[in-house]
């Protein structure tokens, strides 16, 4: 396969094989940068199937980021009690009253303008960036580390190595829907690269997958021992 067709490829599959999650979009629909915050500030570390009841109850009570800003820091708290790392709650309370006072209710749509508001970091910003703004930037995540140390059987060990990772992964995103070239590779690297016994026969990118080619796919990432 060409380098150039990768991204189409996994499109391709997500277009099929998507996970409907509560805070995604139908297909061909814009994400509200307001739920894909949301969401990201919940999914920092938590599962994916914990996030989900608390996702819905959030949106329920507050529809918009204003009304998130003009909530109580209490009421917040309270609602996310169960979902632990509280000081996730906290920023989240403060991100929004910055972009409910200081934004006009509207989330910066660059990486630059996203990290500098509370609780947002450099992969926060890029998986809002891409999600919500179809921005051309990869938040590379756990799972996506292991899905492009194995495509490209990286030897650089983690942490290490971070940027070359990131770069190679900033090749699999397609021009005109970089949000959903993250979450194919979010997708897949939960259900078909997954750290055991991934399910080469089924990915879309199996022809090109020099680990794979190897019979070396559970060796990948490299880590540095502890
Ligand atoms: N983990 C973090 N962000 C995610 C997303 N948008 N979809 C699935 N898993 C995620």
């Amino acid at each position: 396969t060409t380098l150039s067709s990768r991204p189409t490829l996994l499109l391709a599959w997500y277009d099929r094989h998507r996970r409907r999650l509560p805070w995604r979009a139908a297909p061909g629909e814009t994400s509200d940068p307001y739920r894909v915050w949301l969401s990201e500030i919940m999914l920092q570390q938590t599962t994916v199937k914990a996030v989900g009841p608390y996702f819905e109850k959030f949106v329920a009570r507050w529809s918009d980021v204003t009304a998130l800003g003009d909530a109580s820091l209490d009421d917040v708290l309270r609602m996310w009690a169960g979902l632990g790392y509280y000081s996730r709650a906290r920023n989240l309370h403060a991100c929004a009253v910055a972009v409910t006072r200081e934004h006009g209710g509207a989330f910066p749509d660059t990486e630059e303008g996203l990290r500098a508001l509370p609780g947002i970091g450099p992969y926060t910003a890029a998986a809002i960036a891409a999600i919500a703004f179809d921005r051309h930037t990869m938040p590379v995540d756990g799972n996506i580390e292991r899905v492009v140390s194995r495509l490209y059987a990286v030897e650089e060990e983690l942490p290490q190595a971070k940027p070359t990772i990131q770069q190679m992964a900033t090749t699999l995103l397609a021009n005109a829907r970089a949000g959903d070239s993250a979450q194919a590779l979010m997708d897949l690297g939960a259900s078909i690269c997954t750290p055991k016994k991934p399910a080469c026969s089924l990915c879309p990118l199996n022809e090109d997958c020099v680990a794979r080619a190897l019979g070396t796919q559970e060796t990948f990432p490299r880590k540095a021992p502890k």
